[in-house]
């Protein structure tokens, strides 16, 4: 019998498998933490989708264009159609099937104002719409898990694909308690695993997630596109060692930006941006607040001038966070901010169907490059993920072929010692990360140049000459087999940023200002075993 294997129980994950599960068409789920552990933190300040309840004229078509625009024409056209043309059924999905969201007086599904775009267009429960979204999916897949559709392996980490001729055979993986190895095997595989959050180490969601999946897999060829589009989000505040975020609803609902320049308040977006001041696209919001920090001035985020019941009704996370962790209330007194990394655009490189270029084999959400091109817009990233699953699903049961595949790995490679064989003891992982972190927050930051981004690249290469045939003891055998990966994948982001020569949404070099059309093309990194090769590509569909 047919049974997929998706790597990820975050929204895209359970998306597809309870898309499968509709179609009566069982799934195995795989997932380091329960479900909605590491993700609920993601995407705080709501969900897009043109339901127009707020009566302003709005269209999926609408939806469609603002999303390419943000993207700065980077995404695949036809996948942003596909998303915004969806996003309605998927709101009012959810919300039928329990999930909480603010209503309207007259009971309609409440809609406020979000970055870019010129309709209040985001759907939301208060600031935790990731926190309710995930209580539903998990709430829905569990009665698919409690009549077998879906199973739950909670507790076990992506060591490798199995692939014979081309085609995706099953996954091992490594149990993160014991060390032991299993292999699944599968009809067909759905990587939702995610952003490389981990790799930064100072993102605004889970940094658990090191991105060690789509590492494994571009060490084994699969091509990767626009690695080099990191956003970062305008309003993040930092916390030791991680960068809290402070939700774009919070300008949605009137927050405004300021500095103070000659004892006076510039509220530099506003006077800048009159048509949509702080709600411009991301990108635009954290470029213009980086002048200021690079001169050595603060900008500040004030809820002051948001009447206290609206904040207190549809902001109250965003509350308890600043009083719990900053010992700030923002009723008060202005929250400090700064940028911070809070999503991957680029990622495994799948088509309009979220197929990847092995059989059997697809991506979806974070882990996937679709949909959001240079920049997201805000909101766009549950919505993402979810109709992501659902293609990936629809994708992977147009190809089912009528059985799990029978292909049994050899005994040897469930065992531990068999990944390390060959190398020597005497490499420290962990502080190796920390290292591998710090290079990469500091080349890959909110502006780059072709200086650093060499200086890191030769930082990593180094590394990896000190890493090379060497394991850490200490360390998990999934870490000691992807943590070389890790670097590969590294340099593949860098080599990215230094060949797009030019300034295009999340991607901004100093030393090649503005956009140029030539460009306007999909970065493609593929590693063929010796080099990693990165070629501009025509964007699918264009
Ligand atoms: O600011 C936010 O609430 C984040 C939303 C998102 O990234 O989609």
């Amino acid at each position: 019998m047919d049974k997929v294997v998706i790597i990820g129980s975050g929204a895209a994950g359970l998306s597809a498998a309870i898309h499968l599960a509709e179609e009566n068409v069982p799934s195995t789920v795989i997932s380091e933490m329960p479900s909605g552990r590491a993700q609920s933190n993601m995407a705080e300040g709501g969900i897009n989708a043109a339901l127009d309840t707020m009566g302003q004229g709005d269209t999926p078509a609408l939806h469609e264009a603002e999303t390419y625009k943000a993207g700065r024409f980077l995404a695949c056209r036809e996948a942003v159609r596909r998303l915004a043309h969806a996003a309605p059924d998927i709101v009012r999905t959810l919300f039928d099937w329990g999930m909480s969201l603010n209503l309207t007086e007259t009971g309609q599904i409440a809609q406020r104002a979000f970055g870019g775009q010129s309709r209040k267009r985001t759907a939301f429960a208060s600031a935790s719409t990731g926190k309710q979204l995930m209580f539903t999916l998990a709430t829905k897949a569990r009665m698919y898990e409690a009549c077998g559709m879906i199973e739950s392996r909670i507790g076990w980490r992506f060591l490798k694909l199995v692939e014979t001729n081309g085609r995706a055979q099953g996954v091992l993986l490594a149990n993160t308690n014991s060390n032991q190895i299993a292999y699944v095997p599968a009809s067909g595989v759905i990587l939702a695993s995610g952003g490389m959050n981990g790799l930064f180490g100072n993102a605004t969601g889970s940094v658990l997630n090191k991105g060690n999946v789509t590492a494994s897999l571009f060490a084994e060829g699969l091509p990767l596109a626009n690695l080099e589009m990191i956003q970062y989000h305008p309003t993040t505040t930092r916390l030791h060692g991680k960068n809290m975020l402070i939700t774009e609803a919070v300008r949605g609902e009137g927050g405004r930006l300021y500095v103070e320049r000659n004892g006076e308040r510039l509220y530099f977006m506003e006077e800048k941006y009159p048509e949509l001041g702080n709600l411009m696209p991301r990108d635009v919001v954290a470029r213009e607040e980086w002048y200021w920090i690079k001169q050595g001035i603060q900008p500040w985020l004030d809820m002051r001038d948001i009447p206290a019941e609206v904040s207190k009704n549809k902001l109250a996370g965003v509350l308890d966070a600043c009083h719990d962790f900053l010992s700030l209330d923002p009723l008060q007194a202005p929250i400090p901010v700064s940028p911070g990394i809070h999503y991957f655009m680029g990622g495994i490189y799948v088509d309009v169907n979220h197929r990847t270029r092995i059989r059997n084999l697809y991506a979806a959400g974070e882990a996937a490059c679709q949909y959001h091109g240079a920049n997201r817009l805000g909101a766009n990233s549950l919505l993402g993920a979810i109709e992501g699953g659902r293609t990936a699903a629809d994708a992977a049961m147009d190809d089912l072929h009528g059985k799990t595949s029978s292909f049994q790995p050899p005994a040897e490679w469930l065992a531990p010692a068999c990944w390390l064989a060959g190398r020597k003891e005497g490499a420290n992982l962990l502080s190796a990360r920390k290292q591998l972190n710090l290079y990469l927050q500091k080349a890959l930051g909110m502006e780059r140049n072709e200086t650093d981004l060499l200086r890191c690249l030769e930082q990593v290469e180094k590394m990896e000459a000190q890493t090379d045939g060497c394991y850490d003891a200490q360390a998990p055998v999934d870490e000691n087999v992807i943590f070389p990966h890790s670097l590969l994948l590294a340099k593949a982001i860098l080599h990215s940023a230094l060949e797009r020569k030019e300034s295009r949404g999340a991607h901004t070099r100093s030393d090649c200002p503005g956009e140029r059309e030539e460009y306007r093309k999909t970065t493609l990194s593929v590693y063929a075993g010796k080099a990693i090769r990165t070629v501009f590509q025509p964007i699918e569909g264009d």
